[in-house]
């Protein structure tokens, strides 16, 4: 074997690293006898130079053979959903339900907010008593129970993840491809589950912001799981317009309560249906589409999809009275009007500027350790093409205090850029990547 050094070399000239030459690597790093300096090294030349499919596998495996694995009874058919995150996504916390309310099972292994957007961890923790952090037993004794279970990565599911991605984090190597790959298909298959299903966002408040990388990364993500045994799925969706109306943790949660009571936004509707028809074809609950939406419709209207909400948030220590009584949930002081300065159409809205706004507000972390204030958020009721006239009510801001809140107002406004020209509505579903009816 080559020494530590040597490996660096040969990444940093352009050739593939063997599995066993990764594994040796990543072993000595978790180690301790490997030091920092060295792994960040090896990053940043993959950063560089890239990976062969077969070396983000052989990645992929040493990652998951750092840790525990969890399996589910042979008889689930368990399906997890990913997304690669977004401003205002709270899919996750209304499809879980809705899929697992027609017998689907879903272990969700979910993360916390990243750069500028949010995290289903931190929204779900906004709901008094909600608790994330489960040892594996306990996971597969909520999805015994309750048939969904969201909860985080632990340090023993794919420790070599843990360490590294803090270290990427610190060198400037989070964006690189292969590295993304095995960080989330090593959970993904440690986790234990049969299919995936990833939401690919693409657009302004998306980490892809084309649809170009974000093929070249969804490639990377279905080759990996596939090599694994795991079906995956993707469905490429529109970032440019923060999705729904809240961005903000509680309210985020009260706009996933009203989804469920039927209250159901057309951009949030679009992907919630794509995605959930993907979960119950590859699971085989379904055999068509057609059959499929009609369940999907069926279980949100006889208040299912609630129940099971309800349900999931008792069963992970949560008060399930929120449903109910939303303001159980945090809320903020000020309500504050977002007024438009123009007239016009909405030609562009810079979300990723939206999203980072609002984490200064307090709706997520600057620091690691910051802590977040739950409550606060904004509203955001216009999306790309929709006319807007001076002076009009374009949404609200959350904030805790009056004065702060007026500003973040001005300042969101500015992040809308309005055109005389009348502009197209933009497409929810940019491309899919999908199964086609499964034979059951
Ligand atoms: N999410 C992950 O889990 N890992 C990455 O590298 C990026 C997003």
């Amino acid at each position: 074997m080559r020494s530590i050094a040597e490996l660096i070399i040969k990444k940093r000239d352009g050739y593939p690293l063997s599995e066993e030459e990764l594994k040796y690597f990543i072993e000595s790093y978790l180690s301790g006898r490997t030091p920092e300096y060295q792994m960040a090294s090896l990053l940043m030349a993959i950063f560089f130079k890239d990976m062969e499919t077969e070396e983000i596998s052989a990645l992929t495996d040493v990652f998951v053979n750092s840790g525990s694995k969890i399996s589910f009874p042979s008889e689930y058919q368990t399906v997890d959903k990913h997304s690669t995150g977004g401003v205002g996504d709270k899919i996750s916390l209304i499809l879980a339900p809705i899929v697992a309310s027609l017998g689907v099972k879903v272990p969700m292994m979910s993360g916390r907010g990243l750069g500028h957007t949010g995290g289903t961890l931190d929204k779900l923790e906004s709901i008094p008593g909600f608790r994330t952090n489960y040892s594996a037993v306990e996971f597969r004794n909520l999805i015994d129970e309750v048939g969904m279970a969201i909860i985080s990565q632990s340090p023993k599911l794919v420790p070599a993840d843990y360490k590294i991605y803090a270290l990427r984090d610190k060198t400037g190597t989070v964006e690189s491809l292969p590295l993304i790959t095995a960080s989330i298909m090593s959970k993904k298959i440690a986790e234990g589950a049969q299919n995936l299903v990833i939401d690919m966002k693409v657009g302004a408040g998306a980490f892809m912001q084309n649809i170009e990388i974000a093929h070249k990364l969804a490639g990377m993500l279905k080759s990996t799981g596939e090599r694994f045994g795991q079906k995956v799925s993707v469905v490429f969706t529109n970032m440019n317009s923060p999705l729904g109306e809240y961005v903000g943790n509680a309210l985020e949660v009260l706009e996933t309560i009203e989804f469920l009571k039927g209250n159901r936004l057309r951009d949030i509707d679009v992907i919630v249906i794509e995605l959930a028809i993907e979960m119950l074809l590859l699971s085989k609950t379904c055999k068509s589409r057609e059959d499929a939406k009609k369940l999907i419709d069926q279980t949100i209207s006889d208040g299912s999809a609630l129940e099971k909400f309800r349900q999931f948030v008792k069963a992970q220590g949560g008060n399930p009275d929120i449903c109910d009584d939303v303001s159980l949930l945090p809320q903020a002081k000020e309500m504050i009007p977002i007024i438009s300065d123009k007239t016009g159409y909405i030609n562009s809205i810079n979300s990723r500027a939206i999203g980072y706004a609002l984490i200064h507000l307090g709706a997520g972390r600057k620091e690691a350790n910051d802590k977040i204030d739950f409550g606060v958020g904004a509203r955001l009721l216009r999306k790309i093409g929709d006319r807007l006239e001076k002076g009009e009510t374009i949404g609200f801001v959350y904030s805790q205090d009056r004065i702060q809140g007026v500003k973040m107002a001005s300042e969101l406004v500015k992040h809308y850029s309005i055109t005389e020209r009348k502009i197209e509505t933009e497409e929810t579903i940019i491309d899919s990547w999908c199964t086609d009816s499964p034979d059951i």
